[in-house]
């Protein structure tokens, strides 16, 4: 969900509106906005999109200084008008926005039944509100005491923000487990989910931690922990650009952030890799890189497409650095037993750095003595702060919930870090190192190329728009591309789709192709071209319609298949940061022309900060 809140001397609704829909890819199954003027406190929400809810607002009279607003992804209580937040308090005085899951809300919520208290939603946030209320009256203490007083007894995670109708100068908010970072401007704050919304207005922000409550009172923002203990505020500026979060021209973000793959490829190894001395520098895992060296076992931890990113990881961190990997989906790490000894490195990777299964996993293996290891892209958030270190991916902000750039983004820092390894504990030869290092640095201008045939890619994509199946296959670094653009294909255009190992799928998916399958090889010239093509053949046998992505002059597999899309040749370790790119252009087109809303597909989000 997106949280976006207000006080100060703009007008409040357009404000949060914008910034609300700068936060959509957190959620967009309602949404809803509360202002406070001298004719009091107005919820106002609807279930979809903030367009729908401005739709709701034409009419109104929304002037105020003073508002919070939400975006949400249903967790309690199916998206509908009455689910969508803020939720008032019974006596209408007090609003909130909440982010998370309260998980004893069960409890807490029959409690205030046996009190009498009535709740109109489904929803963990009202029962949170209404308990605040009743601390409130039944103590007599301030907002800013109940509100305290609750999180004391609140299992769960949560990023709140509350208005109160008796205070109009005031916003009292709380974090643990969800981001929330508060924009400090002159006479003014925001409050929001990350900091998009906010800097248009102000660069200089507090991202609050776990246990804080801000207040803003009278143009003053004052932060506590539960044990009421003041916390300075720490000021940062963020280095982010507006041009960065907006289209920029493209009819989708999906479509600008696939094409921005040259440069945020470039600039995930800018600065690291150095071609005149050809060497390569990880700052951020100085004091690390020994340790990483010394190891005999890695363990990653992620989920969706940032867990096929650690599948590329791990065959670049065992081929190179020779070192056992483990690939485990962040969910499933952390409910097993998981063995984690001291000093074993686990490395987590994220887009968002939100994750809440990664960022649970990673705690689990701290906890268990193991160093914890970050690649994130959003710079500040949560995994980015509780990891020991890490390396940036530096792909700038990625808003279409399909991930595309931040893919390709991890898949070259792992390179980084797994070239570094090897070339620490010497597994490699100084040519293999110089090659790399080399390629990698060639890889922008060859995604560039790869680019050029989109009007192509398109072309053939018409011709399965209507198809119901896809198996996407590969081998080596290719499986975890076919596992991919399987998954990229199933998000945005709801085909259903399959990623298999080349090899693997006669042990079963070959009973599914006739001539109605469509199937993509990545069956590019490396060391198991020769494998690849007898996997292509068993395909086109049961006359499958074959798209096959391939090595640049190749003459053999395009006299076999139906489709060829070409990528330039390229060492085989760095062949996924080439070959995701057509599958990411197909999966677009094909949703494109299905009428899918790419950027926001049904039931999805982004940054998933619930279990
Ligand atoms: C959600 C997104 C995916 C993303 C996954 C992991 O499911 O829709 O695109 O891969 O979360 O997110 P993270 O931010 O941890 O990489």
């Amino acid at each position: 969900c997106g949280i976006v809140a207000y006080v100060g001397h703009r007008e409040a609704a357009p404000l949060i509106l914008k910034g609300l829909k700068r936060l959509e890819y957190r959620g967009y199954d309602s949404a809803g906005i509360a202002l406070l003027n001298g004719h009091g406190l107005k919820v106002y929400k609807k279930k979809g999109k903030v367009s729908d809810l401005e739709g709701e607002l034409k009419d109104k009279e929304l002037k105020a200084r003073i508002g919070i607003g939400h975006t949400r992804w249903a967790t309690h209580g199916e998206p509908n008008d009455i689910n969508a937040h803020p939720h008032y308090s019974t006596n209408k005085r007090l609003a909130i926005i909440h982010n998370g899951i309260i998980e004893n809300y069960a409890a807490i919520k029959q409690s205030l039944v046996n009190k009498g208290y009535s709740f109109e939603s489904a929803t963990d946030t009202e029962v949170l509100i209404k308990f605040i209320e009743d601390i409130q009256t039944n103590m007599f203490c301030t907002l800013e005491e109940a509100v305290r007083i609750a999180l004391h007894e609140v299992v769960g995670a949560y990023a709140i923000v509350i208005i109160d109708e008796e205070n109009p100068t005031q916003l009292i908010a709380a974090r643990k487990g969800s981001p929330l970072v508060i924009g400090v401007g002159e006479d003014e704050f925001f409050f929001a989910s990350d900091a998009t919304p906010i800097i248009e207005y102000t660069k200089e922000v507090v991202y609050l931690d776990d246990y804080e409550i801000a207040i803003v009172k009278d143009n003053e923002l004052v932060i506590k922990n539960l044990a009421n203990e003041d916390i300075a505020p720490y000021i940062e500026t963020v280095e982010l650009e507006l041009e960065a979060i907006e289209k920029g021209g493209y009819d989708h973000f999906m479509l600008k952030e696939i094409f921005e793959q040259p440069r945020s490829i470039a600039d995930s190894m800018r600065g690291r890799i150095n071609l005149d001395s050809a060497s390569l520098q990880l700052g951020g895992l100085r004091d690390y890189l020994d340790k990483i060296a010394k190891t005999d076992r890695i363990v990653i931890v992620a989920c969706g497409t940032s867990w096929h990113a650690g599948l590329v990881g791990e065959y670049l961190f065992e081929e190179l650095a020779r070192v056992n990997v483990e690939v485990e989906y962040a969910s499933e790490f952390r409910y097993r037993n998981p063995i984690i000894k001291e000093g074993d490195i686990v490395i987590a990777i994220s887009q968002s750095g939100e994750t809440a299964d990664t960022m649970a996993a990673l705690e689990l293996a701290k906890s268990k003595g193991a160093i914890i290891l970050g690649v994130c892209n959003v710079v500040g958030s949560s995994i980015a702060r509780i990891t020991h270190a890490g390396v940036y991916t530096h792909a700038g902000p990625e808003i279409g919930v399909a991930s595309t750039k931040a893919f390709t983004a991890q898949v070259t820092v792992l390179s980084l870090i797994a070239i570094a390894t090897a070339h620490k504990k010497g597994t490699i030869s100084q040519d293999l190192y110089r090659e790399l290092l080399f390629g990698l640095d060639a890889i922008p201008a060859k995604v560039e190329k790869i680019l050029k045939s989109a009007e192509k890619i398109k072309d053939i994509s018409k011709l399965f728009t209507f198809a119901s199946n896809f198996i996407f296959l590969g081998r080596g670094l290719n499986f975890p591309v076919a596992l991919e653009g399987a998954l990229k294909l199933k998000e945005i255009s709801y085909i259903h789709a399959e990623g298999y190992p080349a090899a693997e799928m006669k042990h079963g998916p070959i009973a599914l192709i006739d001539e109605d399958m469509p199937v993509v090889f990545i069956a590019t010239k490396d060391a198991s071209y020769e494998k690849i093509v007898s996997n292509i053949q068993e395909v086109k046998a049961r006359k499958g319609r074959v798209i096959a992505i391939v090595t640049e002059g190749d003459t053999l597999i395009p006299k076999m298949v139906d489709f060829v899309v070409e990528v330039p040749r390229t060492n085989d370790l760095l062949l996924p940061l080439l070959t995701s790119i057509p599958l990411q252009l197909i999966s677009y087109y094909i949703a494109v022309l299905r009428g899918r809303n790419v950027d926001q597909p049904r039931n999805l989000a982004k940054s998933v900060t619930v279990e």
